[in-house]
């Protein structure tokens, strides 16, 4: 028989993304709803392995934090819990709390971290995906992808108007670890000349006959996306391989860096966090276990843990075959 659950411990772990903290709120007042208490753990894994842990989030402990962004219960990269005494440790803490079950709000190593807890020591657990680079099976889109995307959007259109001012080449380099997810999209909304992503092979002489084209239909100004994961290397160590053959425009690099991960989530990342925060629990409370709540086709959907966190080494293919007929 499933024993029935009385407290769900939420946590955020790995890189923050924006709209974390409305699935937070989401976790704390669905199961507020369902007659279930809710405890906080801090930073994480690192939180669970030391103790930090909230013992009660009341409902009006989530006010005003679904506009915010960041994580109020912080997050943390923890070297400990990849040992299994590490996790002996945490699960003892939960044990000490009277949590039975989780709510996990990250990405892959926050995913592989949860599996293992749960195989190891029974508790049922179910992940939220949140993390900018929308590298994850079993949704269209992760909570912070869209925000990031939109401050990725807003830096290039300020950037465009130095570009066109002074006729010049710009490299932006965006986040997105291994996936090209975040340069596609904001290659595509911004009107990049050209998108360099992991996910699609791009030589140099490929760029420079892009530029060559450009520059017979007479373009004024190239903006150019790299992904931090471009095999080639960063947007610096591109551009510089570019100057050598291409020394036509003034060329400048700018990598966007942290300022991606921050800012007030977007009304799609809160509508996304709020549906999949409420998915988690109730999925918890059905007996489901090892699962990540994710959309699909705008619909929920329960993948396996084992299947989210598997490499997702495709961007979507039409995005970036629009943005090269657009690109001209
Ligand atoms: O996973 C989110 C992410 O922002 C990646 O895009 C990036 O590669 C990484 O985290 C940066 O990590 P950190 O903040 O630990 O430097």
């Amino acid at each position: 028989m499933i024993k029935p659950i009385k407290k769900i411990g939420v946590f955020t772990s790995g890189g923050d993304a924006p709209g974390m903290n409305a699935a937070i709120r989401a976790v704390v007042r669905s199961s507020f709803y369902y007659g279930v208490q809710v405890a906080g753990i801090n930073c994480g894994y690192q939180g669970m392995i030391e103790g930090d842990i909230i013992p009660e989030l009341d409902i009006r402990s989530v006010n005003h934090i679904l506009q915010k962004g960041g994580t109020i219960l912080k997050s943390a990269r923890c070297l400990e819990f990849h040992q299994k005494e590490g996790r002996a440790k945490a699960y003892q803490n939960l044990q000490n709390h009277g949590i039975d079950a989780l709510v996990a709000i990250g990405g892959n190593g926050t995913f592989t971290g949860a599996k293992l807890l749960c195989e190891e020591f029974g508790i049922p657990v179910i992940g939220v995906p949140g993390t900018i680079d929308n590298d994850l099976h079993g949704t269209d889109f992760t909570i912070g992808f869209d925000t990031a995307n939109n401050t990725v959007i807003h830096a290039v259109d300020n950037i465009r108007n130095t570009a066109q001012s002074h006729d010049r080449l710009f490299f932006v380099e965006v986040m997105g670890r291994d996936s090209g997810y975040i340069a596609a999209y904001t290659g595509l909304a911004s009107g990049a000349v050209n998108i360099l992503i992991p996910e699609k092979k791009t030589t140099i002489e490929d760029i420079i006959q892009k530029l060559e084209e450009g520059k017979k239909s007479n373009k004024s100004s190239h903006i150019i996306i790299v992904a931090e994961g471009f095999p080639l290397g960063s947007a610096e160590k591109v551009a510089a391989m570019v100057k050598e053959k291409f020394d036509y425009l003034e060329t400048k690099v700018t990598t966007l860096g942290h300022i991606q991960r921050g800012g007030v989530p977007s009304c799609f990342d809160r509508v996304l966090a709020s549906r999949l925060g409420v998915a988690a629990v109730e999925a918890l409370l059905d007996g489901k276990t090892l699962l990540m709540a994710g959309l699909i086709n705008n619909k929920i959907a329960y993948t396996p843990l084992e299947e989210a966190i598997q490499f997702k080494d495709s961007v979507d293919e039409e995005v970036v075959r629009v943005a090269e007929i657009l690109s001209i």
